[in-house]
């Protein structure tokens, strides 16, 4: 078993007590763009046929079936989350799909990942290292475990750049989404959704994190006018 902070154990049972509605929620808040986020971020990643993929914070297993999907079917993909209540669901899901037999899910957290260094040929992460209580050493680890050459993928909310999106994004953000969130599942997540994204760094600072974990080459791409941002490093 890993040990966690206090604030490590909030975000797990908060993520624990959520998980029997999140995909229900996510659909729903984001009109069902989520799905088209997670492909565009997959299709950053570069997997030879005969490659190993890991998705950190896989939650109930979204992107490690949309990588499923768009890969050949000799490339595995393990999935990793520190909430067991998450990864459930996800199994369940996975059982369900065509997938089941190359992709495999793994209880850890972030900062201490339970792989050796160099064993993946790319790294996802999406809507997780906002969550990531000590960032710094999540991204250190996720330049550990990929090969020289490898990609890690970060799909991660924004602040638009907008100001017009951005007034709209925020009405959204703090009144819509939690009284939602309130009448399906548990308020104070989804309090902690829109409090946590404007917590995060911006676009330059969060580069310069990935620059400070050894990743080369970063770039960004905005998605739907700056709502999520898919951040891409090489491990060299
Ligand atoms: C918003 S969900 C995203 C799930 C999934 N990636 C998706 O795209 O739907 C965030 C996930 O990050 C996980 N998480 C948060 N902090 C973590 C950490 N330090 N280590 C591992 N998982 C973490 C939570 O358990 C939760 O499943």
């Amino acid at each position: 078993m890993f040990r966690l902070s206090d604030k490590g154990r909030g975000i797990r049972d908060m993520f624990d007590a959520i998980a029997p509605r999140y995909d229900l929620l996510n659909r729903l808040l984001s009109f069902g763009i989520d799905r088209r986020w997670r492909r565009f971020a997959v299709a950053q990643l570069q997997i030879p046929a005969g490659g190993m993929v890991l998705d950190v914070a896989t939650g109930t297993g979204d992107v490690a079936l949309t990588i499923a999907a768009a890969t050949p079917s000799s490339v595995r993909i393990v999935g990793e989350d520190f909430t067991p209540g998450m990864l459930r669901h996800g199994r369940d899901k996975i059982a369900r799909s065509p997938h089941a037999d190359r992709i495999f899910l793994v209880n850890a957290p972030c900062e201490a990942m339970p792989h050796p260094a160099a064993l993946f040929d790319g790294v996802t992460i999406a809507f997780g290292i906002r969550n990531v209580v000590d960032r710094a050493a999540g991204l250190a680890e996720m330049a550990r475990v990929l090969k020289p050459g490898g990609r890690a993928v970060i799909l991660e909310f924004s602040t638009p750049q907008s100001r017009f999106f951005k007034g709209l994004y925020h009405g959204y953000f703090r009144r819509v989404l939690p009284a939602i969130g309130g009448l399906l599942s548990k308020r104070s997540a989804y309090q902690y959704l829109p409090d946590s994204v404007l917590e995060f760094p911006d676009r330059q600072s969060f580069m310069a994190m990935m620059a400070t974990a050894d990743f080369v080459d970063i770039v960004y791409h905005d998605l739907t006018f700056g709502i999520a941002t898919v951040y891409v490093g090489t491990r060299p």
